[in-house]
């Protein structure tokens, strides 16, 4: 007899097992609840907070040159533990390992490929702020899995992606997933351990007035971003002509949680604090996934030049330009950062122009 809750496992059956899809019989629901399990562990290892003694530095240093907490290398081998021995999957790439981790040979090797930031937003840890993890998933194309995969299988376009999430950690553990039939949020209910759908075919308001960016970095911003942030400050006032409202949580997860809920943007944009850096997030496990679960709840998500999810990545750990979430804001920006390659913006981002001005032609909608 049915309870009328739609757990994770039945949603995963009834969308995916179901169909007649290609996907259907190849396993991705039981990779999916792997994911999960790790989710709810890595979630119960978090609630014990200082008293699980996993809280400071492992005084190492990632693949990023970031220091590792003790909490990013506890979570990256929950991951590991919960998915390498199902036989669904070809490889892994994680933030915290320099390499695709191979699956070892006691277990069998699949068609899928896991790519994960354990845990996002690890600076919020000491401070007991909001944290999550992040995942992708692929299916390996062309060369043969069954001897393990080398870098090349995880270097696809995010629209290749047949399945991203993410799981927020906050006063509630929720999950929130896309298989390519929209975006989907579950709440952990913890005293039974089910994921229950609780946020079922979430939608961006299309329109925003709040946006999200480290504005410690303003100085290194290309003028797009300066152009639109100052907008934003410049609210009512200024030619937007409302006023707009700023959060800064520092972890990415919560920052899209909230506008998967509310609406907004996001912006870690390409700037010159390092010229070498192409921005701040990563784009196998960072932007690719959010990417995809922003475009499946009807939001944008560019780099300021192009679709996220069309980049093709050139190396595992390549860093990319993130701009996402209300369509109209989103586009707007997009559309600022075109105008500007093609000198088209002077009238909106000469100093001369800066604050509301009387010679400021009036900006297009
Ligand atoms: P991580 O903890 O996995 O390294 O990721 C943190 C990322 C992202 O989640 C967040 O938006 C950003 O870094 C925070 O950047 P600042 O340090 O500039 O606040
Ligand atoms: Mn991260
Ligand atoms: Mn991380």
């Amino acid at each position: 007899m049915q309870d009328g809750r739609t757990t994770l496992s039945k949603f995963l059956i009834n969308t995916l097992d179901r169909k007649s899809s290609p996907i259907a019989a190849s396993g991705l629901s039981a990779l999916l609840i792997d994911v999960a399990a790790s989710i709810k562990t890595i979630s119960a290892a978090l609630t014990r907070g200082a008293l699980g003694g996993n809280y400071g530095s492992a005084e190492t240093v990632n693949t990023h040159g970031e220091e590792q907490k003790k909490l990013d290398i506890a979570t990256n081998d929950i991951f590991l533990q919960h998915c390498e021995w199902d036989g669904l999957l070809a490889g892994m790439v994680s933030e915290e390992m320099d390499e695709v981790y191979a699956i070892p040979d006691t277990w069998p090797r699949g068609e899928y490929l896991l790519a994960f930031d354990p845990l996002d937003g690890s600076s919020n840890i000491d401070i007991n702020g909001v944290v999550g993890s992040i995942f992708s998933v692929l299916r390996v194309t062309g060369e043969p899995h069954d001897a393990g995969v080398s870098d090349a299988a995880f270097l696809r376009p995010g629209h290749e992606q047949v399945a991203a999430g993410y799981a927020i950690y906050g006063p509630s553990t929720m999950l929130v997933l896309s298989v390519g039939n929209g975006t989907h949020g579950f709440t952990l209910e913890r005293d039974v351990g089910n994921f229950v759908l609780t946020h079922s075919d979430i939608r961006i308001p299309e329109d925003s007035c709040e946006f999200a960016i480290n504005a410690s970095n303003e100085r290194f911003w290309e003028p797009p971003v300066r152009r639109y942030v100052q907008e934003c400050k410049d609210g009512r006032s200024g030619c937007r002509t409302r006023d707009f409202n700023m959060r800064w949580i520092a972890s990415m997860v919560a920052e899209v949680h909230r506008i998967l809920m509310r609406g907004g943007v996001f912006m870690y944009p390409r700037d010159f604090k390092t010229p070498a850096m192409e921005g701040r997030l990563r784009l196998l496990y960072e932007a690719s996934p959010m990417s995809f679960l922003v475009e499946q709840a009807g939001g944008l998500a560019i780099t300021g030049r192009e679709r996220i999810l069309d980049v093709v990545p050139r190396a595992l750990h390549q860093r990319v330009p993130v701009i996402l979430g209300s369509k109209n804001e989103v586009a707007r920006i997009g559309r600022y950062h075109s105008e500007y390659d093609r000198g088209a913006d002077k009238p909106y981002t000469s100093p001369l122009f800066n604050e509301r001005s009387l010679f400021l032609p009036e900006a297009p909608a």
